[in-house]
């Protein structure tokens, strides 16, 4: 039989979103914190090109508002990315605080200051990084404090199979109750009941067969809030990153936004540079302008990949400023120093999610949505560079001040009821399971990417909804193991995807279709209800 465990507060993930909002809460709860994988595995330990905001006094918190509104195509809400821009400084401080260790130098005036790069769509110099591993240093930095905290318990190789509602057990009150989780190793499920519960599970780009993410990005916080009752917003917009390293074995390394930053070029075959073409920002255009020129220009000259040059820097300043990224290139053949690299775009991140007001808070009264896995509003149609990280700690903090506020007053709810095993039985065709993630991923990638049109996604929507029922009825009669679980997630998550797709009748930042080329004067966000959406307290804008 599974076990109950109890805590104030329960938090479903271990990025820089879940342990930012973890330490902020520990010293006035008892907080649990649950992973699926090892503590530091995500999409945060990846991360390359740093945290953006506005740190010296040439810049402004006016430009970085417009910045991001510019890339988020008219679909940002500018409240939220103006009180995001507003906390970055102090975000950023703490992070200082703890200890990550960001990369600085000595200026022209001898006066020693934090080293700033530029990606993108910024108009100024305004992301602070350590080296080109920022996110290992923060992620690093934050695991380390949560686990010297005695307030806060870490159950590793813990996946969270679904949220428990008020709902679900037909109490009146419908309040988020806690969730049941799968000890991977014992292959068991318990129940963990809390007074607050917080999904922070990252993006959804493993729906794709080519991702810059690691494994563990299948939308389960999504599927999971979906399932549960919360509205979900612009889904349609997935990010590629424009430049992936083109390797068979490399699985889609990321190769910085920063490395074009710091004047890296983009190269046809044939060595002539082409971003000129597309915008007068060349190649620090927004992402959804490169990655679609480069689509272009792959589909039009036949060729597997474009090519990102920065040999013309002196080798030293290129392995001081990217050691990660040259060393890692290196193993695969390819010196950044002293040729062009072979790039080309793969999903990199899910700008929708989850629907959430300013302090994380979703439809469901007692659970909160923080990170990649949230709609916040702030990152509309496209996400700037380095605004994610930002994303993370600023909301990972208002989220915890809310919860902070709320704690005294809010009980633990009763025992819940034990996880049901008693119909289902050990699955005898592990195949349908590996056959469908690889189903799922390619169709994903051939008829929903960079470039879209009606009839591709209706294919789409037909494979998804084959899949969906195949997935319904293993999940009914199997035991659950992590794959399954990861399946049927992202199986809810391509179908929103492609449901989101279908609605939007016009181009718009990421999505990019050929039967409806124009943007549409009168910018709307893609809000997704579920059947089952009980609450009466809907999430203002
Ligand atoms: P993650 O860091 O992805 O963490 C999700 C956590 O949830 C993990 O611990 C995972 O194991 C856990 N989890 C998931 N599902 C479950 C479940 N069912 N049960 C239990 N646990 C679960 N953004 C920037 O701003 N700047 C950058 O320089 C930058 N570079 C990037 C480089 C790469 C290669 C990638 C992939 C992304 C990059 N991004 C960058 C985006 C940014 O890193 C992510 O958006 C951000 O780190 C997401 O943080 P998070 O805390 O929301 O999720
Ligand atoms: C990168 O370093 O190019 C990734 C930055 C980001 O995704 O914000």
């Amino acid at each position: 039989m599974g076990k109950q465990f109890n805590s104030d507060v329960l938090v479903i993930g271990s990025g820089a979103a879940g342990l930012t909002l973890a330490l902020q809460l520990a010293d006035s709860a008892r907080v649990t914190v649950i992973s699926k994988d090892a503590l530091t595995e995500g999409s945060t330990f990846y991360a390359q090109g740093g945290v953006s905001a506005v740190l010296n006094d040439d810049d402004s918190i006016d430009s970085h508002v417009q910045d991001t509104l510019d890339a988020g195509a008219g679909l940002c809400n500018k409240k939220t990315v103006q009180f995001a821009v507003e906390h970055a400084r102090n975000a950023v401080q703490r992070l200082i605080e703890y200890g990550v260790p960001f990369t600085r130098e000595i200026n022209s005036d001898g006066v020693e200051n934090y080293h700033l790069t530029r990606e993108g769509g910024h108009s100024h110099r305004r992301v602070i990084h350590a080296a080109d591993t920022t996110g290992r240093a923060m992620e690093s930095t934050l695991a380390d404090r949560v686990k010297q905290h005695p307030n806060l318990t870490i159950y590793e190789q813990h996946i969270a199979v679904d949220l428990i509602t008020g709902d679900k057990l037909g109490i009146a009150n419908n309040r988020c109750l806690g969730a049941y989780v799968l000890d991977r190793k014992k292959q068991r499920v318990h129940a963990f009941r809390s007074k607050f519960v917080i999904l922070a599970t990252g993006g959804a780009s493993k729906v794709y067969l080519y991702t810059s993410n690691p494994d563990v990005s299948t939308g389960d916080g999504i599927a999971m809030a979906w399932r549960a009752g919360c509205r979900v917003a612009n889904m349609e917009f997935i990010q590629f990153h424009p430049t992936c390293l083109y390797h068979p074995k490399a699985k889609s390394f990321l190769v910085s936004e920063a490395v074009r930053g710091e004047g890296g070029k983009l190269l046809l075959p044939d060595g002539r540079p082409f971003m000129h073409k597309f915008d007068p920002r060349g190649e620090l255009a927004p992402r959804d302008v490169v990655a679609r020129a480069i689509d272009h220009e792959m589909k039009r000259t036949g060729s597997n990949c474009v090519y990102l040059d920065i040999s013309f820097k002196p080798v030293d300043e290129i392995k001081k400023r990217f050691p990660n990224i040259y060393q890692r290139c290196l193993e695969y053949g390819f010196d950044l120093a002293m040729e062009p690299i072979p790039v080309v775009p793969a999903a990199h991140y899910t700008c929708g999610g989850v629907m959430t007001d300013i302090n994380g808070h979703t439809d469901i009264d007692g659970l909160y949505a923080i990170g990649e896995t949230a709609h916040t509003g702030m990152h509309g149609a496209n996400r700037l560079a380095s605004n994610s990280l930002l994303e993370c700690i600023v909301f990972g903090e208002s989220a915890a001040n809310n919860i902070r506020s709320k704690l005294k007053k809010t009980k633990l709810p009763d025992p819940l009821p034990d996880w049901d095993e008693s119909r289902v039985t050990d699955s005898d065709e592990e195949v349908v399971v590996s056959h469908n993630w690889d189903e799922l991923r390619r169709f994903m990638w051939d008829y929903v990417g960079i470039v879209r049109t009606t009839k591709r996604l209706q294919r789409a929507k037909h494979r998804v909804d084959l899949l969906a029922s195949e997935m319904h009825d293993y999940y009914g009669n199997f035991r659950v193991t992590n794959d399954l679980l990861e399946l049927r997630d992202l199986t809810v998550v391509a179908d929103l995807i492609i449901r989101s797709a279908m609605q939007r009748k016009e181009s718009r930042g990421l999505h990019y279709t050929l039967d409806y080329p124009d943007t549409l004067p009168n910018a709307q966000d893609t809000i997704l209800t579920p059947d089952n959406f009980v609450t009466l307290k809907k999430v203002s804008g």
